[in-house]
């Protein structure tokens, strides 16, 4: 068996060594040749294909064992990627195929959802955004290429790139946030994760930037719903993270499922040819979603699936994935004329860019790795320290946290041990059995601790209240409770939405009937999105929102309770108090009415109040104008102190640097990290601007009593927006500036740009 791997992985390598190589008598094969400019192989290629291999190029085929139609279609070179086949052995099955039995010989890109980790689990993208921390993001997309390379993917359809404001979208939970400069910055960090120094790094897998766009904007929350994105707010904001990873070299983009403003993604033009190719300059190619062409005859956009693959084709989609559509009817549609030749050519030259970028002629077999890095110490030590960099404590009355070693715990809640809900959304590959729940940690490394379990509940949707009377002992029974609730995985990712966002079943009924018990509780939740947690902050001494926290999630969670690190998360997403402020968020533009500081609520209004007695201001009669926890919001088990923010000048002049500088020291007993926030206003425009944007951020360590001063610098590239004209400049005028720990708070500074 093992002498078998050998020889497998011997001829692997060999045939690499040979494929490197210009094939003997292949004078006529210039595009074999590595060392010929990349743009001259794709020229000698293209110029050598039928419209028919052309055309299979555009084709992405979903895999199913023992399919003989896939391996003849690759076999007669219809078929330019497969998605979803996983392992060395299936991967080169169908890759030598390609390269042997296919005319050409062109390899296959092989694509798969690696969004979160392949093996390892890293927190959920929306998880990972809470460490504003660029390093984490970027090192769990090269953990998660590693792994995924060893199983011969070489293509991740992540980072997803989609602007959330609405956490009834369960896909909310792969996103980046509500803030286009948070998931700009965390997504070109993804990009750069996943595709290493150089594409065709032997652990590099090519990024999939998606889903090109507005997706996250869907109405209502309801997933695959139109979205209405004036350019403007386009331009500003959904856009910005994908131009950022676009120059981040990402090298294929998705489009989205959605129409917007009547116009769906898999065909819009404008965004396709316009800005993707033509403004930002992107040289991947797009690969639509999943039969998101084909749908586009019940969307109503498409006559029928054929008109579906003109328009899309026509529009500058590269990549069909998973129906056949180009397949079936590109060469017939370029035969009467109603595609032209170029545009097919187009797509291809795109398509076999990335091909030979990655080089996949060059190296085109999955070689395991010896020793394997799946699951590697490494590999968990830094899916453990993404959980703890992700969780944000939210409440710590009396400092409750962090726990004494000698503190008896009753573990409590759904979520204690629920081995494969903790690790979120989109987990293809990552096993269950890998996982480290809190409940496990404390068999385990925290055996030192003492605790009694008493779940309450069996899953997050149980509505079975016959063990609270056993939970609510065994917290009588502790000095502590502390009661892990939330989501099950499955609430949350892609056609999961909610209209209503509290504790699901039974869970907070559990934890009021906890409270009763007299001993301090402490609330851990896990889930894939903000839920409306205002009822439950009553009956919860300190809450830790992990979100769901991976593989290690388990361990990290322990480190925090116990005081091992500190809490350093901040919010990505605004926390609501009720469903019914949703969309709410930190960066709104001002009404020409904003609600004063104090408002009036449904309570303090007096009978038959006049209809002019609260003024005419905009809030919420029942809920008011302030979420339930801003966004960038996060406590630590330290306290942190800004002092001395100074700008450089009062005014600065278009081409000079404003440096802004501030002191933050820690004031508490403990050593921490805080995310330093720099937020601007830009007080009038051209169009209306936001009440406030981020800027920069900075996560900074500091031991108790240490200080540090800390500078950041704005130009007028930092400034600049699509005004009136629809044009990108910074515009003169007045700005507020403000350097803190959350977007509510901070010390405040003002500057002119003249
Ligand atoms: C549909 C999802 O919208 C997309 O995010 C995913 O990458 C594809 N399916 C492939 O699984």
């Amino acid at each position: 068996m093992k002498l078998n791997i050998i020889k497998r992985v011997a001829v692997l390598l060999l045939s690499n060594i040979f494929l490197n190589q210009p094939a003997q008598g292949q004078t006529g094969n210039l595009y074999k040749n590595a060392s010929k400019p990349i743009e001259q192989r794709i020229a000698d290629l293209l110029s050598k294909m039928t419209l028919e291999e052309k055309t299979g190029q555009m084709n992405q085929l979903n895999f199913s064992p023992n399919n003989a139609d896939l391996k003849q279609k690759i076999k007669q070179g219809q078929a330019g990627s497969i998605l979803n086949v996983v392992g060395a052995n299936d991967v080169n099955t169908l890759q030598r195929i390609a390269l042997e039995e296919s005319r050409l010989g062109i390899p296959l890109i092989i694509g798969r959802d690696v969004i979160h980790g392949f093996k390892t689990i890293f927190p959920i993208p929306l998880g990972q955004a809470a460490s504003f921390e660029p390093e984490i993001a970027e090192s769990g997309a090269r953990i998660a290429a590693t792994e995924a390379r060893e199983s011969g993917v070489n293509w991740t359809f992540a980072p997803m790139l989609d602007i959330s404001r609405d956490a009834r979208w369960g896909r909310i939970a792969e996103s980046l946030g509500e803030d286009p400069y948070l998931a700009a910055s965390l997504g070109a960090a993804m990009v750069k994760g996943f595709q290493g120094d150089a594409l065709s790094g032997s652990y590099s897998i090519a990024a999939c930037l998606k889903h090109f766009f507005g997706y996250g904007a869907a109405e209502g929350g309801r997933d695959y719903n139109s979205t209405n994105i004036p350019e403007h707010l386009l331009r500003n904001v959904y856009l910005v993270p994908f131009q950022k990873s676009v120059e981040a070299g990402a090298a294929t983009v998705m489009t989205s499922f959605n129409d917007n403003d009547g116009i769906p993604a898999s065909a819009n033009d404008f965004m396709l040819k316009q800005v993707l190719r033509k403004e930002w300059g992107f040289k991947g190619f797009v690969v639509s979603d999943w039969a998101s062409v084909e749908e586009m005859v019940v969307h109503g956009f498409a006559a029928d699936k054929k008109d579906a693959a003109r328009l899309s084709a026509n529009a500058g989609l590269d990549m069909e994935m998973a129906t056949g559509l180009y397949l079936q009817y590109l060469p017939e549609l370029v035969k009467e004329g109603k595609v032209p030749v170029s545009v097919i050519d187009d797509a291809v030259k795109n398509i076999l860019r990335i091909k030979f970028s990655m080089g996949l002629f060059e190296h085109p077999y999955a070689v395991s790795a010896v020793p394997s890095t799946i699951y590697s110490k490494e590999h968990l030590q830094a899916a453990r320290h993404a959980a703890v960099r992700s969780a944000v404590l939210l409440k710590n009355e009396k400092q409750v946290l962090p726990l004494n070693n000698k503190t008896k715990i009753a573990v409590i809640g759904p979520m204690a041990n629920a081995q494969r809900d903790q690790l979120g959304t989109w987990v293809f590959d990552g096993e269950k059995e890998h996982t480290v729940t809190p409940l496990k940690a404390l068999q385990t490394e925290y055996n030192y601790i003492q605790y009694v379990y008493e779940p309450g509940l069996r899953y997050s949707r149980d509505k079975d209240t016959s063990a609270f009377g056993s939970a609510v002992n065994a917290v009588k029974q502790a000095d502590a409770a502390v009661v892990f609730l939330g989501e099950e995985a499955i609430l949350s990712g892609e056609a999961h939405s909610l209209s209503d966002l509290n504790l699901i079943g039974r869970q907070s009924q559990l934890l009021a009937a906890l409270k009763r018990a007299g001993k301090p509780v402490v609330l851990v939740i896990m889930a894939g999105r903000p839920l409306t947690i205002l009822r439950d902050l009553p009956y919860a001494d300190a809450v830790l929102y992990s979100f769901h926290p991976g593989t290690m999630g388990g361990s990290a969670i322990m480190d925090l309770l116990f005081g091992k690190a500190s809490p350093s998360g901040k919010l990505p997403v605004t926390f609501v108090k009720e469903v019914g402020q949703i969309p709410m968020y930190y960066n709104h533009n001002n009404t020409g009415r904003p609600a004063p500081a104090e408002v009036t609520t449904i309570d303090q209004l007096p009978l038959e109040a006049k209809q002019s007695s609260l003024g005419y201001t905009s809030f919420y009669l029942d809920s008011g104008k302030d979420p339930l926890f801003p966004f960038g919001y996060g406590l630590s088990y330290t306290s942190f102190q800004y002092s001395d923010l100074k700008l450089s000048a009062p005014a600065i002049k278009k081409g000079e640097k404003l440096t802004i500088q501030v002191t933050l020291k820690n004031t508490g007993r403990y050593d921490g990290a805080e995310v330093v926030q720099l937020y601007i206003q830009d007080k009038v425009g051209s169009i209306v601007r936001p009440v406030k944007e981020l800027k920069r951020f900075q996560k900074v360590e500091l031991k108790t009593g240490e200080s540090r001063v800390l500078k950041f610098e704005l130009t007028c590239n930092d400034l600049a927006f699509y005004g009136k004209e629809l044009k990108k400049k910074c515009e003169e005028g007045y700005f507020n500036i403000w350097v803190g720990g959350s977007s509510v708070t901070g010390l405040q500074a003002s500057f002119t740009l003249e």
